[in-house]
């Protein structure tokens, strides 16, 4: 069976979906019973490498496409496997960890312009114990995106979002047995998503 990490909970989704705030909530609520330590964490990381990639996220440098999947790949095994806070060590110290994000975004992002069997082998991760998506169509989320009023970052566009949907939901559609895998629907009102995703997650 493929390595998957125990107390490891992952959130995707398109960009304006909703997911970081459906991460917080359940951060927030598995903290609070006071019963678990509950690290929450995001990709691209704040550490070196993942703010080299948020600059090339906000044009401020430019590469290639497949130098950006690089980047998101090591970012990653930094963000893994680094010993000041790394995901590995946070497990292994007893918390729960919540990503906001992890390699199904490679795939889902980079697989609409880069070969998806390279995409695996770059990223050939252990898996979470939870995967959830908060699946929300890309024409509401680059509503959300407008609304905001920011810079656009670099996949923000509809028609790139459309295609990172359909990825995402064929990278769903094969995960290894023992990866628990719930898709919420981000256009519901939020509290009936965070209820489903408290229950869903049983740590
Ligand atoms: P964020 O909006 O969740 O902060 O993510 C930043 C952007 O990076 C978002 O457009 C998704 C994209 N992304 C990838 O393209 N590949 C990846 O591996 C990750 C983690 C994010």
């Amino acid at each position: 069976m493929k390595d998957i990490l125990s107390s490891f909970v992952v959130f995707e989704g398109l960009d304006g979906s909703g997911k970081s705030t459906q991460a917080r909530i359940l951060s927030r609520n598995l903290a609070s019973g006071g019963r678990h330590d509950v690290v929450l964490t995001a990709e691209p990381t704040d550490r070196p490498i993942g703010t080299l990639v948020r600059s090339v996220l906000r044009h401020q440098v430019t590469t290639t496409s497949r130098a950006l999947a690089l980047l998101y790949a090591a970012d990653r095994s930094d963000h893994l496997y680094n010993g000041e806070s790394g995901i590995l060590k946070s497990l292994d110290e007893g918390s729960i960890v919540i990503s906001d994000r992890y390699f199904y975004s490679s795939l889902a992002y980079q697989g609409v312009t880069e070969d998806m069997s390279w995409l695996k082998t770059i990223n050939d991760y252990p898996h979470p114990e939870y995967v959830i998506f908060v699946d929300t169509p890309a024409i509401d989320c680059m509503k959300r995106i407008d609304k905001r009023g920011e810079e656009k970052e670099l996949f923000d566009r509809i028609d790139y979002l459309e295609k990172v949907r359909s990825n995402f939901l064929s990278v769903f559609s094969c995960l290894p047995d023992g990866v628990r895998f719930l898709r919420v629907d981000g256009l519901a009102p939020l509290e009936d998503q965070a209820e489903r995703i408290s229950r869903f997650v049983n740590v």
